[in-house]
């Protein structure tokens, strides 16, 4: 683990403008500092609640070191524990996602009731205390048909986001959606070079012919824009939509770790499709302006979404080594639409499918090239990779607060 000196000597390094350090996206010591910074101190997007239809519907996940189950209670409660038996250790769910009456575990059978209480547990003796044995927690908050969680033992605050993002989600009725279709992709790259090809679309003409037909790669759409201001265009977009009820005005968050706006799609797209047209009826949510584009919306360090007027996509990014990310797609539709019938599920995918495998090519060869000892940071285009230049500065202050406040109060 590096010393707060050895990271502020890092920050100092950075070239304001300019891509970081090779070893940002490659050294362990750096790899372990975000896990424990990042991923297991801020609120991470897990699944969309529609993934726990009924009681004892579970899903587990994992993130760095940490395995988590989310299992919806008996009174409807989604919650999250630690995956790990308070008798010796053992995982206790070992699968994907399953159902269960009771969390049994495979070694001693101990067996939890789905809000983490021990039930039983075989031969304790006189003295063994069931009450405290139960599952470890962890933090875990429903918004609009998402579930967050954080591993933190004292979680920042998730009410700001919550209340913001709340009203832009709501006309989108996540709580009505199953899941059409899920890909969990690994892409061989830092998970911060995954968000920052995320985070702008300089690239889209020259590799994404697909979603190129619906998208439009304007730097005011995917980046922050230049100077804060709203090019006329986009605000008479964001005047329409408000005025047919959905909030749409872009939205970044003061720290900048979260961003909402409701984007339009290319003159005549309708959704993310190859012809452009809708991909699914009926549709999920009540965004009766056909037009209306997509909302999009991030949350670092762990989520960017889609939210369209017919379904929506979800996006989870969870780092897997130094260059590895998982990269989770998940379209949500309707849960009353069938496939086959409302909806075929090539028409409803394909753009993003190629979307994510093109994106994980450029993310693995901005790997391979930043490996080279060869390598120095570049600048970023003020105009196209505003966004990324956000994220970078998120990173960068985000780590400074966290890992040297002494050093920075001292400055
Ligand atoms: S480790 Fe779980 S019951 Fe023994
Ligand atoms: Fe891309």
């Amino acid at each position: 683990m590096l010393t707060a000196q050895q990271t502020l000597e890092l920050l100092h390094r950075h070239r304001q403008g300019h891509a970081l350090e090779q070893a940002f996206y490659s050294d362990p010591d750096i790899y372990q500092m975000d896990l424990e910074t990042f991923f297991y101190k801020e609120w991470l997007f897990a699944i969309a609640t529609c993934e726990l239809p009924k009681a004892g519907s579970y899903v587990t996940h994992r993130v760095g070191d940490y395995g988590i189950i989310l299992v919806r209670g008996t009174d409807g409660e989604i919650r999250a524990f630690h995956n790990t038996c308070r008798h010796r250790g053992s995982i206790l769910c070992k699968a994907a996602k399953g159902n269960a009456p009771k969390l049994v575990c495979p070694y001693h059978q101990w067996t939890y009731e789905l809000d983490g209480s021990l039930l039983w547990a075989r031969d304790m003796g006189a003295d063994f205390d069931a009450s405290k044995h139960g599952l470890k927690s962890v933090a875990c908050r429903e918004l609009e048909g998402l579930v967050y969680i954080c591993l933190a033992d004292t979680p920042p605050d998730f009410e700001r986001f919550a209340e913001t993002a709340r009203p832009y989600l709501t006309p989108h009725g996540l709580e009505n959606a199953k899941v059409a279709f899920e890909s969990t992709i690994t892409e061989n790259g830092n998970w911060k070079l995954v968000w920052e090809n995320n985070r702008e679309c300089y690239h889209c003409g020259g590799n994404h012919p697909a979603l190129c037909r619906t998208f439009p790669d304007d730097p005011s759409v995917s980046g922050i824009g230049e100077g804060g201001e709203t090019p006329p265009h986009l605000q008479s977009h964001f005047d329409r939509c408000e005025a047919k009820g959905l909030p749409s005005q872009f939205h970044l968050a003061e720290d900048g770790q979260f961003r909402l706006a409701r984007m339009p799609l290319k003159e005549g797209a309708l959704s993310y499709t190859m012809d452009g047209k809708f991909a699914v009826t009926p549709w999920l949510g009540r965004v009766m302006l056909p037009d209306a584009g997509t909302l999009l919306k991030f949350h670092y360090p762990s989520t960017w979404n889609h939210f369209l007027a017919d379904h929506s996509i979800v996006f989870r990014v969870t780092p897997v080594s130094p260059m590895e990310t998982q990269v989770t797609t998940k379209w949500l539709v309707h849960k009353d639409a069938v496939e086959g019938r409302d909806y075929d599920l090539q028409h409803l995918t394909e753009v993003w499918m190629s979307t994510n495998d093109e994106d994980r090519q450029v993310v693995e060869d901005n790997q391979n090239g930043i490996n080279s000892p060869a390598y120095e940071p570049g600048p970023y285009s003020p105009s196209q990779e505003s966004g990324v230049l956000q994220f970078v500065d998120w990173y960068l202050d985000t780590l400074r607060r966290s890992v040297a406040p002494q050093a920075i109060a001292a400055e």
